[in-house]
């Protein structure tokens, strides 16, 4: 267990307390909506993460938290762990290490979040292609592995003797064959660009808004990471998309369940299940964490939309405007 929680420490992403201190002086672009926590705000939204009827974000390791949760209560597991990465953040360095090595860390947390699960649970773990296979390996001795999703992220810094890495994998476990899968909440709205008609009639697509709602594949090409003029963006360097967890919680979860992140960063999890009327326990070790976390579920009181998701649908890039202009 020592070496395990060595090498986590390591792993650990993202402690830019320095930076974060100095936020408040930051200065950024008119138009940069980046969410950030200055020292007046700090013991604000200390106290909010006290009061659990407004959320459930633990500070804390989760090797300490996870097994003082709830056994089968949890509906969905999402987890975006540190990868396998060697990475800086700050004065901080984490180190790559072996294969076996992050097999062994994957299993030590996974391992704890297995009772925490209910029998018709859904699980879902992000990981880069280095980590992918330690994922499939670790999940796999739990779960009962369905697919794995690649996320095109566009983002991602070109390298001069190998292919550019732009994509990131989740794989999707359930826990029996017994699972929520929500397809119609998750159906893709894309324009048509093959008018099929049956006896005159439009056949699976609506005439009006030259619309078809399509099922939606393991392929996610229409989610941007977080930038600097969203209103979701935080300085946390792997923060996720609203988006890309709203697909997830919506397909997976009905409203009222309960959802479980161990390595919940800047929150995105948990903000998504509260504004998706979900609820949510939400583990993250950096304080200042946490608190963007606590300022974002502050913020989704009163704004509950998310970006790529309008009306209910999930609309393809760039086609509501052409659709809605269309019913005009
Ligand atoms: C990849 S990031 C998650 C980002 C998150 N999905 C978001 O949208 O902001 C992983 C997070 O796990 C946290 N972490 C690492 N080890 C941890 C541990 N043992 N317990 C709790 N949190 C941990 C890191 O501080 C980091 O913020």
């Amino acid at each position: 267990m020592l070496i395990k929680r060595r090498f986590l420490k390591e792993m650990q992403c993202g402690r830019f307390d320095v930076e974060m201190a100095s936020q408040g002086s930051k200065s950024r672009a008119p138009r940069n909506r980046t969410i950030s926590i200055d020292a007046a705000d700090a013991d604000h939204y200390r106290r909010y993460l006290e009061d659990t009827k407004n959320c459930r974000v633990i500070e804390g390791d989760a090797f300490e938290e996870l097994p003082k949760l709830p056994i089968g209560r949890f509906d969905l597991l999402f987890a975006d762990p540190p990868y396998n990465l060697t990475k800086s953040f700050g004065k901080e360095k984490f180190a790559q290490t072996s294969d076996e090595a992050y097999v062994a860390w994957l299993d030590s947390w996974v391992s704890l979040c297995v009772p925490l699960l209910k029998e018709t649970a859904s699980v879902y773990i992000c990981g880069d292609w280095r980590s992918g296979a330690a994922i499939q390996r670790v999940g796999s001795i739990y779960f009962k592995l369905r697919n794995r999703i690649t996320w095109e992220r566009e983002k991602g810094r070109g390298a001069t003797a190998n292919w550019k890495n732009a994509a990131e994998d989740i794989w999707f476990f359930t826990v029996s064959d017994d699972f929520t899968f929500n397809l119609d909440a998750v159906k893709q709205r894309r324009r048509v660009i093959a008018p099929y008609r049956e006896n005159g009639k439009p056949k699976d697509w609506d005439e009006a808004g030259k619309f078809r709602d399509t099922h939606p594949s393991n392929l996610w090409t229409d989610i941007s990471v977080p930038f600097w003029s969203m209103p979701e963006n935080t300085d946390h360097p792997t923060q996720k998309p609203e988006k890309l967890l709203a697909k997830i919680i919506l397909a997976s979860t009905n409203a009222g369940d309960l959802i479980l992140d161990p390595f919940a960063g800047s929150g995105t999890t948990a903000v998504v299940a509260k504004k998706l009327g979900r609820k949510f326990v939400a583990i993250e070790s950096d304080e200042q964490y946490c608190l963007l976390a606590a300022k974002r579920l502050e913020m989704a009181e009163t704004d509950k939309s998310i970006q790529g998701l309008a009306d209910g649908v999930f609309w393809e890039r760039n086609s509501k405007k052409l659709a809605t202009d269309k019913l005009r």
